[in-house]
Parts: C-alpha cells; structure tokens; sequence
C-alpha cells in the first residue's frame, strides 16, 4: 500500500477531509478511510460490504466484469487445464509455482498428514446417523484444537505451517468419514500411493469387502472441482475466518468458523440446493413454472446455480466445470439422467431470458459442480462438504497472509444504530 499520491476530499457540513487512496497492482483503487472517524467522527456505512475493502492481500484477484479469475497471478482456466491441485495449494499458500522438488516435498507432507489421531473416530460416532456432514465437519475440525496442540501457538510459524499443512491433508479424510458414517459403512483409512482426488475418491467410495479402482476420468473430475473452488478472495466464509483470526483464535476454530458460514445456501450450500431445485422441477415441462417463480417479486424463489455477488459477466470457473460435467457425463453415460436433463435446458432457457440477461444472472460454479458430483455419485448432502474440503488452502493462505502481516488488528464493525436511545428502567409493576 505505496501509492498515496492521490486523495479524496470527503466535505461533512463547512468541514473537508482528505483521504489518501490507494492503487492495487490491478483493480479498482481504495479510499482508505482508517481515520475518518477520529478526525470526522462519523462512520461509513456499508452491510455487506458491498464497496469495502477489508484487508489487503497478495492471494487472488477477481474482475468480476471481465469474468477474471487469478490465484497469485495464474488465470483460473490455465491452472485447472495445466496444474492440479496440491500445486495450486502450494502456489496459493507460498506465492509461487513451485519447482520439481518443492513439489514432490510438499505432496509428500501432504500425503503423509492424511490419517486422523484414531481417537477422533470416536467424535464421529457421538453424532447422529442422520446428522448433515456439514454439521460433522464443523464439530469435528474445531476438535482437531483438541488434539493437536502442538500446533495451535499462532505466534509461532512452524506451528502456523504444521496446522496449514494438516488442515489441508486431513480435511478429505475427515469428510469421507462424515459421508461414510452417515451411511453406515466402515471408515476407509487414506492410501499414500494415491493421489490427492484419487485418495478422497478411494475414502469415500471402497468399502473393505471388495477392491475399489479409482477410475482416472473421475479423478481428474475430482481434482477440477478442487481447484475450481480452491480460493475466492474475501468472500463471506473467507472473511469469517479471517475475522475469527483477528481475535487470536486457533486455526482450527478458525477454520471450523469457515466451515459454518460455507453452509449457507447463498455460498457453499448453493451446490446442494440447487441439485434439490433440480429434483424439485424433475421433468423438462415444468422449468416455465420455476423460471416465472424466480422472475416474480413476490416469491422469494430464487434459480440456486444462478448469479453471484462479484461476477456480473460469466463465472471463469463455470466455464472449466461445463468441460468437466460433459465429459463425466460422457464417460458415465448418463444423459438420460431426468435431472441431467433439467439440468441443461433450465441453463438454455434461463440464458435466453431478458430477466436473466438483463441483471447478468449466468449458470455459477455450483451449478455445474452439483451435476458432476451427483453423476459420480455422492449424495447431495456432501456436495457442501466437498467446496469446505477443497476452500482449506484459501482460508488457510488467507489465515497465513493475515497473521504475517504486521498491522493486523481485531476485526471490529461499527453499526448504525437505530434502536431506543438511553431510557430509564421501569419497574415491573408499571409496565
Ligand atoms: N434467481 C433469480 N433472481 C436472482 C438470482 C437468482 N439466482 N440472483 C439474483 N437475482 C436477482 C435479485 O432478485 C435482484 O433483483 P432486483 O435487482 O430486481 O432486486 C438482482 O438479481 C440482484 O441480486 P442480489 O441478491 O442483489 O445480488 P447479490 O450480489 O447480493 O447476490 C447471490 C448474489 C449469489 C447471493 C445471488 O445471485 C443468489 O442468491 N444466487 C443463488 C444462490 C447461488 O447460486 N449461490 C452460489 C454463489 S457461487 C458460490 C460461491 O462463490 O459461494
């Protein structure tokens, strides 16, 4: 944050205020309003934060107009053709592309981080058979602050980046028992030979009675739709775990309050519901009816899979997804999938619709994740489950980058206050 060459003027009655603003490397500049408040005394306001920076970061950048997607630079389209996960995990956690040994070093710490302490199963077990996996997900990994105490100092780096890499090695492992419990089976312990995708496919999918071969299309699938959601920059689940940082509180916690706010429909729960829309339309013929309910005022219906709060043009993501759903779906044979089906032609109508042209409401990332996951066959419970797992590099990358940085400070709103002003308590008897 270099460039205070330019300023805003802010006039508040007779008085006027300069404030400094800031050039990013791209992107729009920031007026930086820090000492509004000492020097005016009055807040900004702003739910949402819909126009508001809350930190600076060097991580990922999106043009939400231009329907740009970088991690450190890289486009989203060349990383999810030419990369694959664990090396976008290292080049969103260190800043750069890693070299050949860096690579094979850190997929070895990886891989070698997968198993969970054994007593955690018995977490697991405390929960109810019917419980979502989310809900698991969120218990289970704030209990890992219970177990791994040698890596909850924050104020130590080693500590910081022993808990980076175990979050991100433990988390597919910690999902697949979430799904496994749920549906009655054994735990799969990971397989070190397998890669990243390959092992979460093999946790979630072998059971001890037969073998299990993962098939390499559905790998490559899997591995996509991880780094398809591997970071977003300061988006609600992002914030929330930078904010519960701000506090000093553990990364696990941290991570846990992450995992809570992914859950929403209107973020990470979108996957979920919008396959349930899907279901819930369940044949070609009724798709006029949902697509009116959306349009209409007055029902809070809204296309799940549709829209996004920063990209107004084409979502970058959902463009390598619609690859990736093709050729599953390819692979899988599946066209005659009713859902599938819906799938598409609620995408062909909704495009060709003045509502959804006109307020630039295209197909997100989710809406085409939902179709691969479910085609692969994972219940629409875990689709949630699956972003949580693939988003730990970007709040753990958020979570590092806000704890190196020396002005960070507790994350602390103000509020435009509109309830009673001071009043004096009224006894019971005169109420
Ligand atoms: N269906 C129908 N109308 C919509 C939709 C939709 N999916 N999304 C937005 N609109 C309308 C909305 O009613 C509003 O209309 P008007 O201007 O007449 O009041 C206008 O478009 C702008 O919507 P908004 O709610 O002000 O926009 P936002 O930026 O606050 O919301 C959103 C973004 C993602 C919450 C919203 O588009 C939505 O609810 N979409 C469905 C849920 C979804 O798919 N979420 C996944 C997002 S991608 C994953 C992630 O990164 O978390």
């Amino acid at each position: 944050m270099a460039d205070t060459a330019k300023s805003a003027t802010l006039t508040i009655g007779e008085q006027s205020y300069d404030l400094p603003i800031y050039s990013p490397t791209v992107g729009p500049d920031v007026v930086d309003i820090r000492k509004l408040y000492g020097q005016a005394g009055v807040f900004t306001y702003d739910p949402g934060f819909t126009s508001t920076a809350s930190c600076d970061s060097t991580i990922t950048f999106i043009d939400g107009d231009e329907g740009v997607l970088l991690h450190r630079g890289y486009p989203i389209d060349q990383l999810a053709s030419k990369s694959h996960y664990l090396e976008v995990c290292y080049l969103l956690m260190y800043g750069e592309l890693p070299t050949a040994a860096e690579l094979e070093d850190f997929e070895n710490t990886i891989t070698r981080h997968t198993m969970i302490h054994e007593q955690m199963h018995n977490f697991f077990r405390g929960f109810r058979r019917d419980a979502h996996p989310m809900a698991t997900m969120v218990g289970v990994v704030g209990a890992m602050s219970a177990f791994y105490h040698d890596s909850t100092d924050i104020s130590d780096p080693r500590q910081r980046e022993i808990a980076s890499h175990r979050l991100i090695a433990k988390m597919p492992t910690i999902a697949a028992m979430a799904y496994k419990y749920s549906i009655g089976q054994p735990f799969v312990y990971p397989r070190n030979d397998l890669d990243y995708a390959a092992n979460f496919l093999h946790m979630c999918f072998s059971v001890p009675a037969e073998k299990y071969e993962v098939n390499p299309i559905l790998a490559r699938a899997m591995d996509r739709i991880f780094t398809l959601h591997a970071d977003h920059e300061q988006n609600a689940s992002t914030s929330t775990v930078r904010l519960a940082s701000s506090s000093g509180a553990n990364p696990f916690a941290c991570i846990a309050a992450g995992i809570a706010c992914l859950w929403g429909p209107a973020h990470g729960g979108a996957n979920q519901a919008c396959l349930e829309m899907l279901k819930e339309i369940g044949s070609v013929d009724r798709i006029p009816e949902f697509i009116a309910r959306a349009k209409d005022k007055n029902d809070p219906f809204r296309l799940m899979g549709f829209g996004h709060r920063v990209y107004k043009n084409r979502d970058p993501r959902a463009t390598v997804m619609k690859q990736s759903a093709d050729e599953v779906l390819d692979l899988l044979g599946v066209e005659n999938n009713p859902i599938l089906q819906v799938a598409k032609e609620l995408e062909k109508q909704a495009l060709e619709d003045p509502y959804f042209i006109d307020k630039k409401l295209f197909p997100n990332v989710d809406f085409y994740s939902g179709i691969i996951l479910e085609a692969m066959g994972f219940p629409t419970s875990m689709f949630t489950p699956i972003f949580a797992l693939s988003r730990t590099v970007g709040w753990v990358s958020q979570w590092k980058e806000q704890l190196a940085d020396p002005q960070h400070k507790i994350g602390r709103p103000r509020q435009l206050y509109l309830g009673s002003a001071q009043r004096d308590y009224t006894d019971i008897e005169n109420r």
